[in-house]
């Protein structure tokens, strides 16, 4: 049976913390359920899947039926000598989750550490941090059709996971929710320390061993010092991608800008940090009335309490057009913007 509410406010539902209400919102705790949800034809208004809300910025009331995915579980499915596979719900938070891989000595979540959202999210976004995706270990979805109303199984190369993109935001945006996701992890870990500080990090925290728990430790420890708590300051994470740009467009940015920092994605191709251009522009620590730019990572916009979507998706525009006219290049949000 799905239980439905009428008239939620949606503010302990996502983490910018906007105070927007659904028309209707029901929580799905077991795979059943989803059978009894209506299909396109029989509900005009439409679904929206919200796993943790941690992407979502709403700028208006939402009129779709919001279903909240809270499918629990987390199974070890299969091993052979080098690798395990390991199934989680699409409702697990995602830290407790790379949690538990540490803890179990299954590698390969350990630098995603400390990202909100949950599972069911985690291939929607292809997260990554500090030199990983979720690109690298994911084998297999489980998602439901909100069309058909069947289940359909998708392998890593079906769910076309790009830079902060998949197939579920493109082709098949807003058709499915993921209720189950399998990890390919491994028995020796591979340690990938040398982006953003892991390994100064792990030297200031004065271990002399790597390990799982200690690269865990190190990327929540810079995280927790970079980005805000969306319990304290409501935000989304990165507010827009970095983006990525010709070796000739490159080129030329770097004659006029030497000290430009860049990562090269291979394919003559070059990685701009969005954070950088928007320091470069002055909006570091910008703060208008109950919304800014984070003090501390210029790519997190924040709602300091009571602040609205539309007064968020303002400044972003202009912290487009800013960027745009130093440096020629647009900027493209990461967040999903409802409304
Ligand atoms: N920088 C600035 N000003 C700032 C912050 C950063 O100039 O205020 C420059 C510095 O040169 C720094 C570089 O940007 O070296 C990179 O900064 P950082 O390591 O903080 O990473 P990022 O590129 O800004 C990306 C992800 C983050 C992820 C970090 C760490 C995107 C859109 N963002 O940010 O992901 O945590 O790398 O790997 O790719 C998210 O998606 O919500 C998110 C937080």
């Amino acid at each position: 049976m799905i239980e439905i509410e009428k008239n939620i406010s949606l503010l302990p539902y996502n983490t910018f913390g906007m105070a927007r209400n659904a028309s209707a919102m029901s929580l799905i705790t077991h795979e059943d359920q989803l059978a009894e949800l209506p299909g396109h034809e029989e509900y005009q208004q439409g679904i929206l899947v919200l796993g943790g809300g941690s992407n979502f910025l709403f700028t208006t009331d939402v009129r779709e039926w919001v279903i909240r995915n809270n499918i629990k579980g987390k199974r070890i499915i299969d091993e052979d000598k080098d690798f395990v596979w390991v199934e989680a719900g699409g409702g697990e938070v995602w830290h407790n989750f790379v949690l538990y891989t540490v803890q179990s000595g299954f590698g390969g979540l350990e630098n995603l550490s400390l990202i909100p959202g949950k599972v069911g999210a985690a291939p929607v976004q292809n997260i990554g941090a500090y030199g990983a995706e979720i690109k690298d270990t994911l084998f297999r979805v489980k998602a439901w059709d909100l069309q058909q109303k069947c289940f359909r199984i998708f392998s890593n190369i079906d769910c076309r996971l790009g830079y902060r993109d998949s197939i579920f935001k493109n082709q098949y945006k807003g058709r499915f929710m993921i209720t189950s996701v399998i990890f390919q992890l491994r028995k020796k870990p591979v340690f990938n320390i040398e982006y953003g500080g892991i390994r100064k990090e792990l030297e200031v925290m004065g271990l002399k061993e790597l390990s799982l728990k200690a690269v865990s430790d190190a990327v929540t420890r810079i995280r927790r010092s970079k980005l805000p708590d969306p319990a304290v300051v409501g935000n989304a994470g990165s507010f827009f991608k970095n983006p990525v740009i010709s070796s000739d467009r490159f080129g030329r940015l770097e004659s006029r800008f030497p000290e430009i920092p860049f990562y090269e994605t291979g394919a003559g191709q070059y990685k701009i940090p969005a954070a950088w251009l928007i320091e470069q522009c002055g909006w570091k620590g910008f703060r208008d009335g109950n919304i800014g730019v984070h003090p501390r990572q210029a790519l997190v916009l924040v709602n300091y309490g009571g602040g609205n979507g539309k007064s968020i998706y303002d400044l972003s525009q202009k912290i487009i057009l800013s960027v745009s006219e130093k440096f020629g290049i647009l900027l493209e949000r990461e967040v999903q913007v409802y409304g």
